[in-house]
């Protein structure tokens, strides 16, 4: 046996079985060479007509290869079966998937939806207005005047063009009215801006869902018995709802709205911080100012509105502490919220 030869069925042996790019044509190359049949077992069986020299030398390069084949075999069968190796054609597909992580809904967007599903049930449309609003529709056409604090410019982000970031959706409603004759019955969920020192309860972007009803001989029983429907979809059918008076300058009279808290159902804890009662939303009648600035007669028209911020409900039901959360895109957080 030439070692020139050997040499050669060396070579050809490791490329073919490195050059295999199924695991049947791998098979084939193991078959050739080492099979039964094969190449090796075939020289092995010849190695007897040797010279005693000779076949020394030529036994030790046959197992040697016999060995480096088999174990270069065994690698690429490993290769190929778990797609280290993949070509057209040749797809593995009993192999698992590649997993690309599925996005989950934002908190915020999360409670945004639910509340807009509930107020929808009550018949209300959904209404839009710019993030970028002007002083007449954010504050004088909802009655509140040029000394009052939320204009100050400590409060309010005010832009060179004039205009500024609305501070609530509450100009949603004089957009609406503008353009809508009564009966009008409106949600609208949105960001707003605030020029506050952010902390764990403040942001200077935040989101608010506002609410607008108008037509003749609306009054206050409806509206908390609507916002005693709607907090009792969101957190549970023991849920209550109580007023207390308050002031808005686009409402008269206002009151602030507490839910009962669904932690421990108005006993006492640490969430509603021991008093029983959930501070949630500002609300009132409609003031005839602002009828009157969207020319409705309120002599024939009157009208209900309520506005409630986003995070605080969803800090609220999901347990969250710190409003700074939202804003972080961080996933270990935002996952926690799954959909
Ligand atoms: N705009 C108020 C705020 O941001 C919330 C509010 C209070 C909205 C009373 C209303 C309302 O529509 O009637 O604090």
């Amino acid at each position: 046996m030439e070692t020139d030869e050997l040499k050669g069925l060396r070579e050809r042996a490791l490329a073919q079985a490195a050059a295999a790019e199924s695991l049947a044509a791998l098979e084939q190359v193991r078959i050739a060479y080492l099979g039964r049949k094969g190449k090796i077992p075939a020289l092995l069986k010849k190695l007897g007509q040797l010279p005693a020299e000779e076949r020394r030398e030529a036994g030790k390069v046959l197992n040697q290869l016999k060995r480096e084949l088999a174990g270069l075999i065994e690698k690429r069968v490993g290769q190929l079966s778990s797609g280290e190796v993949r070509d057209e054609g040749r797809f593995d597909y009993t192999l698992p998937g590649a997993w690309r992580g599925l996005g989950t809904r934002h908190p915020v967007s999360r409670v945004i939806e639910e509340a807009v599903g509930i107020f929808r049930r009550l018949g209300f449309e959904v209404a839009e207005g710019p993030d970028v609003e002007t002083e007449y529709y954010n504050f004088d056409a909802l009655n509140t005047p040029e000394d009052h604090p939320s204009r100050d410019i400590q409060d309010t982000f005010y832009l060179e063009s004039g205009g500024l970031l609305r501070t609530h959706t509450s100009p949603v409603q004089v957009r609406h009215m503008e353009r809508h004759r009564p009966p009008v019955r409106i949600v609208a969920a949105g960001r707003c801006y605030r020029r506050d020192v952010p902390d764990a309860t403040h942001s200077t972007n935040f989101h608010q869902i506002e609410g607008l009803y108008v037509n003749k001989r609306v009054s206050m029983s409806e509206l908390k018995s609507d916002l005693a429907f709607f907090a009792r979809e969101l957190m549970g059918r023991k849920v209550q709802v109580r007023f207390r008076p308050h002031f808005f300058p686009f409402t008269e009279p206002s009151v602030e709205v507490d839910f009962s808290c669904h932690a421990c159902g108005g006993k006492g804890c640490r969430l509603c911080k021991r008093s029983g009662w959930i501070e949630i939303a500002g609300a009132g009648m409609v003031d005839p100012s602002v009828l009157e600035a969207v020319d409705y007669d309120p002599e024939e028209y009157t009208g209900y509105a309520f506005g409630m911020g986003i995070e605080r409900i969803a800090m609220i039901m999901f347990g969250i502490n710190d409003i700074r959360l939202f804003y972080e895109n961080d996933r270990r957080f935002l996952e926690q919220f799954g959909w």
